[in-house]
């Protein structure tokens, strides 16, 4: 008799961001969207809560109990951590049902990981309760989530502007054919604003404050509407709180230099692509996504500086994940992406 759980159980998707996991679940859409953040009790070295419950013990919690973030620039800086995490999303999920209520997982990898980080991620997502694991690298996700027409012989760039790195792929036929990763994004954004307002005013501000002010009066160009903020904080000199009032043009000079790390990043992958790529993508556009192609005019700022026509995908924060869950619902369609992608051209500069 054919196992009574089997026609339950489910497929997965996977976004294992340095900032945010989200897991798609077949049938159902993008049902877990929290922060990539888990609370660990350090005298029992028990896991006592991820996601978003963790994120809001931060500043919170008693001596013996830490927050941490299992990834660090895109890649697993603390794998136990990171396994835990994923356990405990897939678990909720399944109500607690048997052990191998998962089917089939599609998770998004970078391209720049090893053969052993690889397969770190892989065993992360077997220990979870998932019978069979499959990788795709996270800009080809990016590109299917964002209905580009990835497995053909056309060029397509994404650039993924995430918390922990900024990836810029050139896709085609299904894999990376360029692709050039900065550490250089969401999380570099708050601590240079972080830096700006200790080296300019003296004061120091956490980085919950700085990610609020890259959010409300963040941008990459001069906006038509002036933006401030008062901003609270301890002043260096007197050691007492004080206020002050925080410009855009504040937060664009504090942003601006890894701005350019970024801009840059997406010039040297256009010089070394082959030219008709290039043509390619000057004719079908540039597209971001991740959660610092919400910057305001980002897209305008690449536009000028490339030359070229640059789209912000719709919902760009759970692209990945979706592209992962379009993959997983079909494995076959995909067969050719998953598992054996495309080696990347190395690019040392
Ligand atoms: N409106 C916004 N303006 C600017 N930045 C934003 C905005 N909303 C979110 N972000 C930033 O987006 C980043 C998170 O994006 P995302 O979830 O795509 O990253 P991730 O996938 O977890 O990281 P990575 O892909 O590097 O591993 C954070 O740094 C966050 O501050
Ligand atoms: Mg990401």
């Amino acid at each position: 008799m054919k196992n009574p759980f089997s026609l339950l159980r489910k497929n997965v998707g996977v976004d294992l961001g340095t900032a945010n996991s989200l897991v798609y679940l077949s049938g159902r859409g993008i049902v877990i969207n929290e922060p990539t953040t888990v609370a660990v009790n350090n005298k029992t070295g028990k896991v006592v809560a991820v996601g978003t419950e963790a994120k809001n013990m931060l500043g919170r919690t008693p001596l013996h109990i830490t927050v941490v973030r299992p990834l660090l620039g895109g890649v697993i800086s603390d794998f136990e951590m990171a396994q835990e995490m994923l356990r405990q999303f897939l678990r909720q999920l399944a109500n607690n049902g048997p052990f191998n209520y998962y089917q089939n997982a599609v998770i998004g990898v970078p391209s720049d990981l090893t053969e052993v980080e690889r397969k770190s991620v892989e065993d992360a997502i077997l220990g979870a309760g998932v019978s069979k694991a499959y990788v795709i690298e996270s800009a080809v996700a990016a590109a299917l989530g964002a209905r580009l027409p990835v497995t053909e012989p056309v060029a397509n760039m994404i650039i993924d502007i995430g918390g922990g790195t900024t990836e810029v792929a050139i896709i085609s036929m299904g894999g990376a054919v360029t692709i050039k990763s900065v550490k250089v994004a969401g999380d570099k954004f708050n601590e240079d604003i972080i830096k700006f307002v200790k080296d300019e005013f003296h004061l120091a501000i956490g980085e919950p404050t700085a990610e609020e002010l890259k959010i409300e009066l963040g941008s990459a160009v001069v906006l038509s509407d002036k933006l401030e903020m008062l901003v609270r904080g301890r002043d260096l000199a007197t050691g007492l709180p004080k206020e002050i009032l925080l410009k855009d043009a504040h937060i664009r000079s504090a942003i601006g230099k890894s701005l350019k790390v970024i801009v840059d990043a997406i010039k040297d992958v256009v010089e070394v692509s082959p030219p008709e790529l290039v043509g390619d993508l000057l004719q079908r556009g540039i597209h971001l996504c991740g959660g610092g192609s919400l910057l305001r005019g980002i897209d305008d700022l690449i536009s000028k500086e490339l030359a070229a026509t640059v789209t912000v995908v719709d919902d760009p924060l759970t692209c990945v994940a979706r592209g992962t869950g379009l993959a997983v619902e079909n494995l076959e369609e995909y067969s050719q992406i998953l598992d054996n992608p495309l080696k990347p051209r190395e690019i040392k500069l």
